[in-house]
């Protein structure tokens, strides 16, 4: 292997080195740049086991280590939602917020998404060049979150500095408490100030389950605020501008979609495959010792599924650096596996196939305006994207 695990080499393409990984054995145990030993879980059939596997705790505080860090004041009450616990809790606190996040409540949505990518499309027009990451991908469903829940779209300024530091926590941990503190300190606020005036948002309904049926803590209530704002602006973005760049370089598969939009919800699926939005899964911790293939993960040992890695096994998926628009059985990893399972997967499915209509429609000339191996990835295991996707709009 010439590249070596977490630099910003292996961030850029780190798809041969999990591919020697694949090959040489089914798990690693690697150090984090924070200096934390895991467990890397490689292999598609291996990954998807260990998603469902319930000797896999979400919950924090399973081991010494992540109690002295969720024992911290400032963090437990963000650390009470469904991505930190197992059951009975998950599934009382899935069951809750499913009840207010309907699949009636995404689609009653599709209205508002249109007209918030239309706006961003206009804004784009009269300029020759974009970045296609600050113009478009984050804003779109930053816009759309903070409608659905009903959070100020002013704030975002705030929300996206406080985000940025805490899910780069793989690679460094410089500052995460106090933008822990300052979100929690925002969180509180904005919950007072939607308990004093409600409205028809999803906030208001969780707040109401709450406060009515008090069903949920009022640290529960800001962790489920604080992992719904997150979720949901910190991974369709990357949905989009992967997308995006999958198609830039491939020419022939790009002019194929503009032609055929009815292709596009195969394509997004192909998307989320090939260039995965989260590198890996949330982390996990072994509450007993497990096992895959002839290595033991020893009890309390942190563990981290690579679904990127997954997605490209070719185990599973013949030929699977290829974008392939019929691909059969496309049962890809990207939305997790299991009690897990991602619950925004169909916003961000309505979202990415309205970006990405818009997108071809509008700007069929679309080109990368830099080469793509000058493009810099994202540090940090937790996400997967380009930084920024410098593109020319129209014909030079
Ligand atoms: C869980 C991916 C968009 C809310 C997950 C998980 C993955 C994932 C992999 C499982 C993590 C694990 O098991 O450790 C994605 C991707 C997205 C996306 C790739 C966009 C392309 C969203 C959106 C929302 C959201 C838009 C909310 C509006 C959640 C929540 C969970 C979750 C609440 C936790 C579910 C549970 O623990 O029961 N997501 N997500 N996600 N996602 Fe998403």
């Amino acid at each position: 292997m010439t590249t070596t695990l977490f630099t910003q080499e292996f961030w850029n393409n780190p798809f041969p080195v999990y591919a020697a990984l694949r090959e040489q054995a089914p798990v690693h145990c690697v150090t984090l740049p924070t200096g934390s030993d895991i467990w890397l879980v490689t292999r598609y059939a291996d990954a998807r086991a260990a998603l469902g596997d319930p000797r896999l705790s979400k919950k924090q505080g399973a081991t010494d280590n992540a109690k002295a860090i969720t024992d911290n004041q400032v963090s437990a009450p963000l650390t009470r939602h469904l991505l930190a616990s197992d059951p009975p809790d998950h599934t009382r606190l899935r069951r809750l917020v499913a009840k207010v996040f309907t699949a009636r409540r995404v689609e009653d949505l599709r209205p508002r998404v249109e007209k918030l990518s239309a706006a961003l499309v206009d804004g784009m027009r009269p300029k020759g060049r974009a970045d296609l990451v600050e113009d478009y991908a984050v804003q779109l469903p930053i816009q759309v979150i903070c409608e659905l829940l009903g959070v100020p779209v002013e704030d975002q300024a705030d929300f996206r500095r406080w985000t940025g530091v805490m899910v780069a926590g793989s690679a460094s941990t410089a500052g995460i408490p106090e933008a822990a503190a300052a979100f929690l300190g925002y969180l509180r606020a904005l919950i007072a100030t939607k308990r004093a005036t409600p409205a028809d948002d999803l906030l208001s309904g969780l707040i109401a389950t709450r406060d009515q049926d008090d069903r949920l803590s009022e640290d529960e209530l800001t962790s489920m605020v604080f992992l719904l704002l997150v979720a949901g602006h910190e991974t369709t973005v990357n949905l989009i501008t992967n997308g995006m760049y999958t198609l830039l370089t491939r020419p022939d598969e790009h002019r194929r979609l503009i032609d055929d939009p009815a292709l596009i919800p195969a394509a997004v699926e192909e998307f989320l495959r090939l260039e995965s939005p989260v590198e890996t899964a949330t982390f996990r911790t072994a509450v007993e010792p497990v096992t895959f293939g002839d290595v033991t993960i020893p009890a309390g040992a942190l563990v981290a599924i690579s679904l990127l890695s997954a997605d490209r096994d070719p185990e599973r998926f013949p030929d699977p650096d290829s974008f392939d628009l019929s691909r059969p059985d496309n049962q890809h990893l990207a939305f997790g596996h299991g009690i897990h399972y991602c619950l925004g997967a169909p916003l961000a499915r309505l979202e990415a196939q309205i970006a990405f209509t818009d997108l071809l429609a509008a700007f069929p000339d679309m080109r990368l305006a830099v080469p793509a191996a000058e493009l810099t990835w994202r540090p940090g295991v937790l996400i997967h994207g380009a930084t920024a996707l410098p593109v020319t709009l129209r014909p030079a």
